[in-house]
């Protein structure tokens, strides 16, 4: 369990080439224990080069990265220990399963870790609950089952793995509305059951909006905003210019407050536009 330190990360991709592209450049954080952060910034902005930085799969090209108050770049070995402590779930890792069962996808993980048989077990069974796959399915070929069923197998296969924090890259991809809904639902309610730190890269505002205790939106590689919903989303014009989308529910109180309905505060979910409409409609009568 750790805390995450970011100091000055910069990351400069083909260096000294033609191809040179500044990525990263200037971000500096810090992710406490326990936190569920969305991670927001139009394609290109710089957020996959960042989450990719907190297990050490790329190394910055300068600043530091400190995962439980360590430099995981410090060597070879805090450079592996990191991949066990910091989970990657990447954008479609339903390409990534490749074994003969689900059960053996699932168990990859905990096995690399040359666990006991009866621990990588429990781990299977335990992570296959928290991604909701059921455990009739643990003998199918991964390859003869649903879109929806792979992407949960393969968080899954990272959920085994226990990691003190859990990182996914755009995880609900191209999947229908009830299956982004039942991805979201699993990781919250494997975020308040394990205590972990989540860290969940999206385009989807209102997913985002609802789950995340934290957001922090990327623009051109650096960190534009980093607040709470409430403080990110009271904020939509910062939003638009930067290309990006803001919950359903903040459009709505944009477009009704250009029509001139008095509308007041940080409005980013369905309750929170309907109380605000209530409050104004009191006023008018007042
Ligand atoms: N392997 C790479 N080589 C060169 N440039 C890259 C590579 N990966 C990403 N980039 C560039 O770095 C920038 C940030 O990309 P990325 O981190 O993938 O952004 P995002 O995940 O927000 O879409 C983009 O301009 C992208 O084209
Ligand atoms: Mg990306």
């Amino acid at each position: 369990m750790a805390e995450i330190k970011v100091e000055g990360l910069r990351h400069v991709y083909s260096a000294g080439t033609p191809f040179e592209k500044v990525a990263i450049e200037d971000v500096s954080l810090t992710i406490p224990q326990g936190q569920l952060v969305g991670v927001i910034g139009h394609t290109g902005s710089g957020k996959s080069t960042f989450i990719q930085h907190l297990n050490a799969l790329l190394q910055p090209t300068s600043g530091k990265v400190l995962v439980g108050g360590r430099d995981i770049n410090e060597n070879k070995f805090t450079r592996r220990d990191v991949k066990w402590e910091v989970g990657i779930v990447f954008q479609y890792p339903e390409y990534q399963l490749f074994e003969e069962t689900v059960y053996r996808d699932i168990a990859f993980g905990p096995r690399n870790m040359k666990l006991p048989e009866d621990e990588i077990d429990r781990r299977v069974r335990e992570a296959a609950r928290f991604a909701q796959v059921g455990e009739e399915l643990f003998e199918r070929s991964p390859l003869e089952l649903s879109g929806g069923q792979k992407r949960r197998i393969a968080i899954a296969g990272v959920i085994a793995l226990r990691p003190g924090v859990l990182i996914l890259d755009e995880p609900t991809a191209g999947l229908d509305p009830a299956g982004c809904r039942q991805i979201l639902d699993n990781i919250c309610s494997y975020h308040k059951e394990s205590g972990s730190t989540v860290i969940i890269v999206s385009h989807n505002m209102d997913d985002t909006a609802r789950i995340a205790e934290r957001i922090i939106a990327f623009d051109h590689g650096r960190v534009a905003m980093d607040g709470t919903p409430e403080q990110v989303f009271s904020e939509p014009e910062k939003l638009i210019a930067m290309g990006l989308d803001v919950p359903k529910a903040t459009a709505l109180a944009m477009a009704l407050k250009g029509a001139g309905v008095p509308l007041d505060g940080s409005i980013y979910t369905h309750g929170q536009l309907l109380r605000a409409v209530l409050r104004a409609k009191e006023a008018a009568t007042c």
